[in-house]
């Protein structure tokens, strides 16, 4: 019943740092995630170079500033000043070079200070910042890097300000590293594919520099195909300038970056200048178009009907302080467990690994800036449209992005900040589209797109010739794995109505559910323990039946699906009479189902209800079981007459057994990389018993920890933990012990990863 793939499939090499990718020429990066002291509470005195910290906690980054049970904890407890310290050494050849310390994201606003030099507060959890420490560097001498770290809710920084339904958490939850440049440096490029669909194919290479250049400079730009150089072309660069540009242009045959076949490039910049100044910088691009037209979304010029669901980025236990792998996990979830062929990153930048993995997957993407309903005053719409621009610098190279969402979630009308915050991305990339997502239907609109939450049913028909729908279902029927039959049922029903809607008119261009993840949230909203239950899957990542709907509407060549929407019962009552109408989710053109042995009934897709689907669920009649035998209840799906899939319920009513599910068998030894363990209660044929309770004891040998609570209880039959690795190589060993089904062992190998040498 369970789409959790085995360890091995779709295992993600996960990236040991973007910095790899940045190859170095007059570059180096240096990762700074290891060896850092955590503080607790800041306090007078611990920014000063000379401040003793011999006595706070060794960790690692991605850090939570502390450590949660997964639901009904007090949202407070993350909300403080924490304080961070990292001792480095600077090298000699740094002393002719520039050098930035570069944060990828710390939550919500940072106070850097470097041997005693403080630098000017970021405001800001969700984009990246840097300091330039090369002027404050001892060479010879211990360098510190002190960081105070603000994760109260600020209302001067965006989302801030007003009620929001999500935790933003806290601590330095992305990584840092330390960047060393030559005097002038490339500090971004954009590299544009244009005309893709053509004979006229190009890359636009804007090439941003900073510093300064006497006498002339050369700037070539590489088009390759993994190692191979596909194009060359070169510039010179004789005066400063926002930024240069170098066109590719009479490329060979290219592959289109589409969502079967993601095909991705690399483009390589290098600069060489009079005085010696040698930097290269790399970067990954994809060729498609992509519109929103007053007919659909369309993508290399054919209509994509989008399907997807809304993501938030924070995880049970530690909020957003997961590394690369994990981020990388969701987007592999989304694509290939739930198929979905778009995600809304709701409702600010998330994390650059989980971009990528959108890139290599074919996974669109809806990015938007932080904000929720609540728009603040000047200084802090200052802050939003930075973070406009933050947000499109940083990510306008992922080919999986076809959409910048510029307006902050839910907002009332402002047309003098919104005119700014769609100038500023239409200056920034004249290539993508605009979208502000709103849920007042009669509100201005200065983006491209009409991106609307209509949570009501039947759907509002277009409004705008391009048109979305990013929000629908969530918070008006919130659902768990357990509630009864009925709401889990008509929960798969509200999620295959909309899109059925959607998909009977091509105005619509598609939509993104609410949402794909169950998720922390303020004690304000949601099932009053901090969680709203939103979500097709769980807060773990482990599907609901409404999952299963998504997963459905893939092709069968892609995987063939069936899955029940229900849990068998028949004593689950609302009321006399049973339970009747159930879903069965699959992309099977026909069913039999069979009762003790017996075949009852025959399905076909339930195309009166859902028209306009590839692959309508099915409705099957429960209440037409006999109580008399009762026993199990088996599926069998075919597709043009032939046998494909089997799905055997049991009617035993026993939790039979349990499985322990590792999503990677092998993790890096850097003390940050991790992976997600699922333990899961099912029947007899592996189907999870959403009422299974029974505490699992977890012990753990070898070099890991266990991130989550031990023992650990299902929640709706399953949950998660995640053995996250310590610094050094070897096995680990994970035992779960259930009170009467016994002990179930995994192990996961940790290799050795390089040292920080700084
Ligand atoms: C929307 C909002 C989301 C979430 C959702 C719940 O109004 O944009 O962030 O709160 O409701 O259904």
């Amino acid at each position: 019943m369970f789409l959790l793939g085995t360890a091995a499939a779709g295992m993600l090499e996960a990236q040991e740092t973007r910095a790899a990718a940045q190859a170095d020429a007059g570059r180096r990066v240096y990762p700074l995630n290891r060896r850092w002291l955590f503080g607790g509470k800041t306090a007078p005195g611990v920014a000063a170079a000379d401040f003793n910290d011999a006595a706070w906690q060794p960790v690692t980054l991605p850090h939570s500033n502390v450590r949660l049970p997964w639901h009904s904890f007090d949202e407070r407890s993350f909300q403080y000043v924490s304080a961070y310290r990292r001792h480095f050494r600077a090298l000699a050849e740094w002393k002719a070079k520039r050098v930035f310390l570069d944060f990828a994201g710390a939550m919500t606003a940072t106070t850097v200070t470097v041997n005693g030099h403080r630098f000017d507060e970021y405001k800001g959890g969700y984009t990246p910042f840097r300091f330039e420490i090369g002027p404050y560097l001892r060479y010879g001498a211990d360098n510190t890097i002190a960081v105070e770290v603000d994760s109260t809710e600020r209302a001067d920084i965006p989302p801030f300000g007003d009620n929001i339904d999500y935790l933003t958490f806290g601590g330095i939850y992305r990584g840092v590293e330390l960047r060393v440049v030559p005097e002038t440096f490339i500090d971004n490029v954009y590299a544009k594919p244009v005309a893709a669909l053509t004979a006229e194919r190009s890359v636009v290479v804007r090439c941003y520099l900073e510093g300064p250049i006497a006498g002339p400079a050369t700037l070539t730009a590489e088009l390759r195909d993994g190692e191979k150089v596909l194009k060359t072309a070169s510039a010179t660069a004789t005066a400063q300038a926002a930024y240069r540009e170098i066109r590719l242009e009479s490329l060979p045959e290219i592959e289109l970056w589409n969502l079967q076949r993601p095909k991705l490039y690399t483009v390589v910049v290098r600069l060489k200048t009079a005085a010696g100044a040698d930097d290269e910088y790399r970067t990954r691009i994809g060729f498609r178009e992509a519109r929103y037209t007053p007919d659909g979304f369309t993508l290399n010029g054919e209509r994509v009907k989008l399907m997807g669901l809304n993501r938030h980025q924070t995880f049970p236990y530690v909020g957003g302080a997961m590394p690369e792998r994990v981020q990388r996990r969701d987007a592999w979830i989304l694509r290939r467990e739930l198929h979905a062929n778009i995600v809304r990153t709701s409702h600010y930048p998330q994390s650059p690994a989980f971009l990528d993995a959108c890139d290599e997957l074919g996974l669109l993407v809806l990015e938007e800036i932080p904000g929720w309903q609540h728009i603040g005053d000047k200084a802090w719409q200052d802050v939003a449209v930075r973070n406009v621009g933050e947000m499109i610098r940083r990510d306008w190279n992922h080919p999986s992005i076809v959409l910048w969402g510029v307006r902050i979630n839910e907002s009332l009308d402002n047309h003098d900040f919104y005119t700014r915050t769609n100038a500023l991305a239409h200056s920034l990339d004249d290539a993508r589209q605009t979208g502000g997502i709103r849920y007042l239907y009669d509100t201005e609109l200065l983006e491209d797109v009409m991106t609307m939450n209509d949570f009501g049913f039947p759907l509002r028909p277009p409004n705008h010739a391009q048109y979305m729908n990013t929000e629908f279902a969530g918070h008006t029927f919130s659902t768990k794995r357990n509630d009864n039959v009925e709401r889990v049922a008509e929960h798969v029903a509200r999620h295959a109505r909309v899109h059925n809607q959607l998909a009977s008119d091509n105005r619509y261009a598609g939509g993104t559910g609410w949402c794909a993840f169950d998720y922390n949230t303020h004690f304000n909203f949601g099932s009053g323990d901090h969680i709203c239950y939103h979500g097709v899957s769980d807060i773990f990542r482990i599907p609901k039946p409404a999952a299963y709907f998504y997963a459905s509407q893939c092709s069968p060549e892609e995987e063939v699906v069936l899955q029940a929407g229900f849990f068998l019962s028949q004593g689950d009552r609302s009321g006399a009479g049973g339970v009747h109408e159930v879903p069965i989710l699959s992309n099977c053109d026909h069913l039999k189902v069979y009762w003790c042995g017996e075949l009852r009934q025959e399905l076909d897709p339930d195309r009166k209800t859902y028209a306009h689907l590839k692959h309508p669920p099915f409705t099957m009649d429960l209440g037409e079981l006999p109580l008399r035998p009762w026993g199990d209840l088996k599926i069998e799906g075919y597709i043009g007459g032939k046998l494909r899939k089997t799905l055997t319920l049991s009617g035993s009513g026993v939790d039979a057994d349990f499985k322990v599910l590792a999503d990677d068998a092998e993790l890096l030894g850097d003390g940050r990389d991790a992976t997600r363990v699922v333990i899961l209660l099912t029947d007899e044929f592996g189907n999870l018993r959403p009422f299974a309770t029974a505490a699992i004891a977890l012990s753990l040998t070898g070099p890991g920890e266990i991130v989550g609570e031990n023992p650990l209880v299902p929640a709706g039959g399953a949950a998660a933990i995640w053995v996250r690795a310590k610094e050094t190589s070897g096995v680990v060993n994970l035992t779960a012990t259930h009170p009467f089904l016994g002990s179930r062992s995994i192990t996961i190998r940790v290799g050795a990863a390089a040292a920080e040498t700084v």
